[in-house]
């Protein structure tokens, strides 16, 4: 791929830069040791390779974007889109299913950490797709392409890490082609802070000596997790410190749509689930105790009873992730 059609900037082969072969073909504006430092803590860096392994399959990436581009009304795009950048690409958990949907696309998958990417080299030959990817590192904050020269961008994950995401957004208005569209999935405070709230009843519960300590630890440590991260103002120095800093609502992506010149901003749950609650809880406790049934059932009707009491309509008002779709 020809770098100057299309970026702003002159790139350099990090093989080249950091005189390291399995770097080779990973190209780079060239940041400074600061920048990536003040981005990226070690579970992307040192620890890349145990997080690529731990990621692998954790969303269905692949039929969130089905969902996205018909909810949309963009299917066509899988045939007509001829250049993609996916942002924040990880070990590759949307760069895979990108490849596969649309066939005539060139691809720039992208990452700030060179250990990121070099576990989606390793991803891409291992599903000998190498050739169909073009890889970049790239601070998401500054997507500095071509004007109108994106068909769509692609970010999973990757917002809720950055210092000014609106920084993106904006970016990919500019980028993007006319009718071109923006897909994100991101974590969001309204169902997260509902959950919060019922963990709090359930730790407060005349039976919650029953509960298992390590259970009590993993709920509390989310409410602290939830209550520390709301609203928009970012500028404490605490958050120079966290790798996750936003969880977002509805309305603050509608700002960050209508500051950039979209014309919609579509946002929809990624649990299709009636108890999206529930699931969530007994899917994060599981895995951090490695208890097989975490919860008592009083504790478990706390949750269910609330999805139970409350309309479908309003569930869908408090996802705890969704894809959030910008449309030029
Ligand atoms: C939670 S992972 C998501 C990876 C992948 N998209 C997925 O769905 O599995 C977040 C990714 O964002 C990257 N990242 C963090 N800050 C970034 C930045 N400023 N610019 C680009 N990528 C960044 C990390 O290195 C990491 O690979």
């Amino acid at each position: 791929m020809e770098f100057a059609a299309i970026y702003n900037q002159p790139v350099i082969d990090l093989g080249d830069k950091c005189d390291d072969e399995s770097l080779r073909g990973i190209y780079s504006p060239s940041y400074p040791d600061e920048l990536l430092e003040r981005f990226l803590n070690d579970q992307f860096t040192r620890d890349a390779a145990i997080y690529a392994k731990q990621s692998e399959h954790t969303r269905a990436s692949g039929s969130l974007l089905e969902r996205a581009l018909r909810t949309c009304g963009h299917e066509g795009l899988k045939e007509q889109a001829r250049q993609i950048l996916d942002l924040g690409s990880g070990a590759g958990n949307s760069v895979l299913p990108i490849l596969e949907k649309f066939p005539h696309a060139n691809l720039i998958a992208s990452d700030l950490s060179p250990n990121m990417l070099l576990a989606l080299k390793q991803n891409l030959l291992n599903a000998n797709l190498l050739n169909r990817c073009t890889l970049m590192q790239l601070n998401a904050e500054e997507p500095d392409f071509k004007s109108a020269s994106m068909d769509l961008v692609v970010g999973f994950a990757v917002l809720h890490h950055l210092f000014k995401p609106d920084k993106t957004i904006l970016g990919c208005a500019n980028i993007l082609k006319d009718d071109g569209v923006a897909i994100f999935v991101e974590p969001f405070e309204n169902g997260n802070y509902m959950l919060a709230q019922l963990y709090k009843q359930i730790l407060g519960h005349q039976c919650a000596s029953e509960l298992d300590p390590k259970v009590k630890t993993v709920l509390s440590n989310r409410i602290c997790f939830v209550t520390d991260r709301i609203g928009l103002d970012k500028s404490d120095p605490r958050f120079e410190t966290y790798d996750d800093k936003w969880q977002f609502t509805r309305h603050g992506f509608q700002t960050f749509s209508r500051q950039a010149g979209f014309r919609d901003c579509l946002i929809m749950p990624v649990s299709q689930s009636a108890t999206p609650f529930t699931e969530k809880t007994l899917f994060m406790l599981k895995r951090k105790t490695d208890l097989s049934e975490p919860l008592p059932t009083w504790a478990l009707e706390i949750i269910g009873d609330f999805e139970n009491t409350v309309s479908p309509e309003f569930l869908y008002e408090l996802p705890n992730e969704a894809t959030v779709i910008f449309m030029k």
